[in-house]
């Protein structure tokens, strides 16, 4: 078995393996949730939640300091005309299969930033100055989720690898080259995500949100990243892309490609592209 936690807990691990062996799978989320699920109303321990102030993080900064390249997203909201909310979401639906053409870079920046970009700032909140809020709401409203995209066929942008700085509303460029034969072996029995035209992977970083909400964040996480799931795929109908979110990948492969720590939880990847011409 391979992966970030497994070789940093192994023992620890194969200990919990061998006492949950005579449990059914569904008494095993029982377990895994209660465990999770450590509110003050389950366990009297009222002080936990009464914590000391943390450090606020919003990005990976080293990501971004080490990128080979930054290229700022090209936003136009004038691309928002008057499409009824109601045809996007009856027109959506899985694609997994992409038509051979180039997203346009106000397409592709539009997708990005409207659900993963800078909405408003707060002041003072969290005593911060000037406090970035998404578009995509979190819990907390901490900003702790972070977007990786694989690119493979979008106008202007080299094929590779790149993290999206939200506050400056750029991407950083982290590896370059032709990324879709690494795609194919991480996104296992999957393989139509090779042909889309870009890749979302959404990973958790949960040093940014265990400090505030314990392990019970874990579970939110899953949640803020199905709010910007849908805010990713909704607005890219908008655009005329279809797109298919994939939980099918190998989560060690992809902790490699994006040199993740044990603190880094992937959650869902989704690949873009437009719908192939009717023949
Ligand atoms: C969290 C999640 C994970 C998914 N993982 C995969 C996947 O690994 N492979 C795939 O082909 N589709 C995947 N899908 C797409 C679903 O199969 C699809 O959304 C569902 O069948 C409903 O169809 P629709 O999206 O066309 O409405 C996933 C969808 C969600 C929401």
């Amino acid at each position: 078995m391979e992966g970030t936690r497994i070789k940093e807990i192994p023992d620890k691990l194969q200990q919990i393996k061998e006492q949950l062996l005579d449990v059914t799978d569904m008494d095993q989320v029982k377990v895994a949730h209660e465990i999770i699920d450590d509110t003050p109303y389950k366990t009297k321990n009222y002080m936990k939640y009464m914590h000391d102030e943390y450090y606020i993080q919003h990005n990976k900064e080293h990501i971004i300091k080490q990128s080979h390249k930054k290229i700022p997203l090209k936003v136009n909201s004038e691309r928002f005309q008057n499409k009824m909310v109601s045809h996007l979401i009856s027109n959506r639906h899985s694609l997994r299969d992409y038509e051979n053409k180039k997203v346009d870079f106000e397409t592709f920046s539009n997708i990005i930033h409207y659900s993963f970009g800078v909405k408003n700032y707060g002041l003072g909140a969290y005593n911060q100055k000037k406090y970035p809020f998404k578009y995509t709401n979190s819990q907390g409203g901490l900003n702790y989720l972070d977007l990786y995209i694989v690119v493979n066929n979008v106008e202007g942008l080299e094929q590779g690898l790149y993290y999206y700085d939200f506050i400056n509303d750029e991407l950083c460029l982290m590896d370059i080259g032709n990324m879709r034969p690494l795609i194919n072996e991480i996104n296992f029995q999957n393989e139509f995500t090779v042909y889309s035209n870009f890749i979302c992977f959404i990973v958790a970083d949960m040093e940014r949100v265990v400090p505030k909400y314990y392990k019970r964040a874990y579970r939110f996480s899953h949640v803020d990243t199905g709010i910007l799931a849908a805010y990713l795929q909704l607005i890219a109908e908008y655009h005329d892309l279809g797109s298919c979110s994939v939980a099918g990948y190998l989560e060690h492969k992809l902790e490699e490609l994006l040199d993740l720590s044990s603190n880094d939880y992937p959650i869902l990847s989704i690949c873009f592209g437009y719908k192939p011409e009717e023949v």
